[in-house]
């Protein structure tokens, strides 16, 4: 259900139906995915809301409960399942995935290699990047994190496109199936230089490998196995920092030009037709702040290419 043929869009061509995925949008916090079952319901703090009221609704309806609270009912989309899916391991975040897609050059039709799935957050995406026509095969040592992967990808309708593999990837590395035939290779393993001559192996010509590594030791030690048969190391950090851009009330008489009370730094926007700060000390102003909630630190990106050896 999540789209994976370029040429649709779910939102825009389909209604909800009985069985579909939604998720379902309080806040961009709070949010949930939601199997529709027409003799289900959903309760919250907002009251009972109807699974039957949504069906035929288009996707990104605000739809009611019996107290007239509300919710949206937004398509799933990689985006959005990295944000509701059930933890099972450390996973990958946006930041990081859209520059590990970017990165590894991951087109339609590509053929992908992954070790460990976790919880397939990558896959997710991984999967939309190369549909309609490529495939991803991960690898987990982990049978029951490997099964439950598998459920997810059949609950969000992209298994025609991964392919999940119980193996010890550090211990034997990818299956020799793959020798030569990987566009790209991603690991997100505890010592990923064990795995990657291996993965150098699958890698087609001038193919890409990327290593996932939250500590700079693991980097250090992975960048000396590459040198052998990759060139073109990097390593990168990819921070991001979100804002919450919003109208405040504010006591004025407490604000300085440095930023709001409690607030760090932000940056202030009077709405166009006001008065000045002075002449209304207690007025509403479009602030713009860092979220409290920004990710710091997730891990270091090592990218490397495999050197042509002819
Ligand atoms: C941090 S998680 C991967 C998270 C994933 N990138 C995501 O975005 O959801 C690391 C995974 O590697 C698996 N793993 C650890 N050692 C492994 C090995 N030797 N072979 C295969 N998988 C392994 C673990 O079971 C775990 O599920």
């Amino acid at each position: 259900m999540l789209i994976t043929d370029p040429t649709k869009k779910l939102s825009f061509n389909r209604c909800i139906s009985d069985g579909d995925l939604v998720i379902v949008y309080e806040r961009h916090d709070i949010m949930k995915a939601v199997k529709v079952c027409e003799n289900s319901v959903l309760q919250n703090r907002f009251g009972v809301f109807k699974h039957s009221d949504w069906i035929g609704k288009p996707f990104g309806s605000k739809v009611f409960s019996d107290k007239g609270g509300f919710v949206y009912l937004l398509a799933p989309t990689p985006e959005l399942w990295t944000l509701v899916l059930s933890h099972r391991t450390q996973i990958l975040y946006i930041a990081d995935i859209s520059f590990v897609i970017m990165y590894l050059e991951i087109v339609p039709g590509c053929l992908v290699l992954e070790s460990g799935t976790g919880s397939g957050s990558l896959t997710t995406s991984l999967a939309r990047a190369v549909a309609p026509t490529g495939h991803v095969y991960t690898f987990d040592f982990h049978e029951q994190r490997a099964a439950s992967a598998r459920e997810d990808f059949e609950r969000t309708g992209i298994s025609s496109l991964v392919t999940v593999g119980v193996r010890d990837i550090q211990g034997e590395g990818f299956p020799d199936d793959f020798v030569g035939m990987a566009d790209s290779v991603f690991l997100d393993l505890p010592q990923p230089w064990l795995a990657i001559p291996s993965a150098g192996r699958m890698l087609k010509q001038d193919g890409i490998l990327c290593s996932f590594s939250p500590c700079i030791e693991q980097v250090q030690r992975s960048c000396e196995t590459l040198r052998s048969n990759f060139t073109d190391i990097r390593t990168f950090e990819v921070l991001l920092r979100t804002y919450e851009v919003r109208e405040w009330k504010t006591d004025c008489s407490k604000v300085d030009e440095g930023g709001s009370v409690g607030f760090p730094p932000c940056k202030r926007r009077q709405p166009s037709n006001e008065r000045s700060v002075q002449d209304n000390p207690s007025s509403l102003q479009v602030m713009a702040r860092p979220s409290a909630e920004s990710r710091g630190h997730t891990g270091y990106l090592t990218f490397a290419r495999l050197k042509c050896l002819s």
